[in-house]
């Protein structure tokens, strides 16, 4: 377990051509607590901590949009403690979010289908979405019960109730696009993974066709600085073509 972890020294990360939004997949923290001899939930409470280190970080060196998989569509497969430990998890974040919210200046969004969470979270995932909205700061989504398959569903829905509303009319890539939750926002441009598995499991399919993507097996909660600098320095070498021969 690292008790200690440096902050990056200035000038560890190039500042020409940074990715606009970086997308993560907190995956890793089950495994940590293992090797740890802890039990995963507190594998958990050390993947939130990481998170407020390198949300902050993402801040400080001018990432626009940070979008992170806190909980998918399919971790309610999960025993209940663990579920129910998650959820408890989020809302202290979030009880703290909206606290140092005025210092922090973060904008904050979520992404996924919030209506079958419980009363009190939805409550504050209201306020700090609605709160935050003034701020023009790095934008961090938080994916909660999240699935890709499902937004790319619920966006087609939601464009065939508007073609049976108005009787017709286009639909087309800016159309459909208008009713994903990321809605208004870049592709991201780099995805991370750390914990070493190397697939999407689910996390944004429509939004990732020319992302970069980005795996290590550094479990989630040892992930520092460094390492999103490491992933950065590696998206810069890349070269992106876009089905173009550049
Ligand atoms: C990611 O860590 C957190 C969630 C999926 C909620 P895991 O809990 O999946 O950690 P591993 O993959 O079991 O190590
Ligand atoms: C992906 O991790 C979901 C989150 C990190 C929230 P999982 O641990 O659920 O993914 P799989 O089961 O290994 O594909
Ligand atoms: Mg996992």
């Amino acid at each position: 377990m690292k008790l200690f972890r440096s902050k990056p020294k200035a000038g560890a990360v190039n500042f020409t051509n940074l990715p606009r939004h970086i997308a993560i997949i907190m995956d890793g923290n089950g495994r940590w607590a293992q090797r740890n001899g802890l039990p995963r939930t507190a594998g958990h409470a050390a993947g939130a901590e990481t998170f407020r280190r390198v949300a902050t970080y993402c801040k400080d060196i001018g990432i626009e949009y940070l979008t992170v998989y806190a909980f998918s569509t399919e971790n309610w497969k999960r025993p209940a403690p663990e579920v129910q430990f998650i959820m408890r998890l989020l809302e202290k974040y979030l009880w703290e979010a909206i606290e140092k919210m005025e210092k922090d200046r973060v904008r904050m969004k979520f992404f996924g289908d919030v209506s079958i969470l419980s009363e009190e979270l939805q409550r504050l995932i209201e306020k700090t979405a609605e709160i935050s909205q003034r701020y023009e700061g790095c934008q961090v989504n938080i994916c909660v019960n999240y699935g890709g398959r499902d937004e790319i569903i619920r966006a087609a829905r939601l464009c065939a109730e508007e073609v049976l509303k108005d009787g017709g009319g286009k639909i087309g890539m800016e159309e459909f696009e208008k009713h994903l939750y990321s809605s208004g926002i870049p592709d991201p441009d780099l995805i991370i993974r750390p914990g070493g598995e190397q697939r999407l499991s689910n996390f944004l399919l429509y939004q990732s066709a020319y992302s970069e993507l980005y795996f290590t097996d550094t479990l989630w909660p040892d992930f520092t600085e460094r390492d999103i600098n490491k992933a950065i320095a590696e998206f810069q070498r890349r070269n992106r073509r876009y089905g173009d021969i550049k």
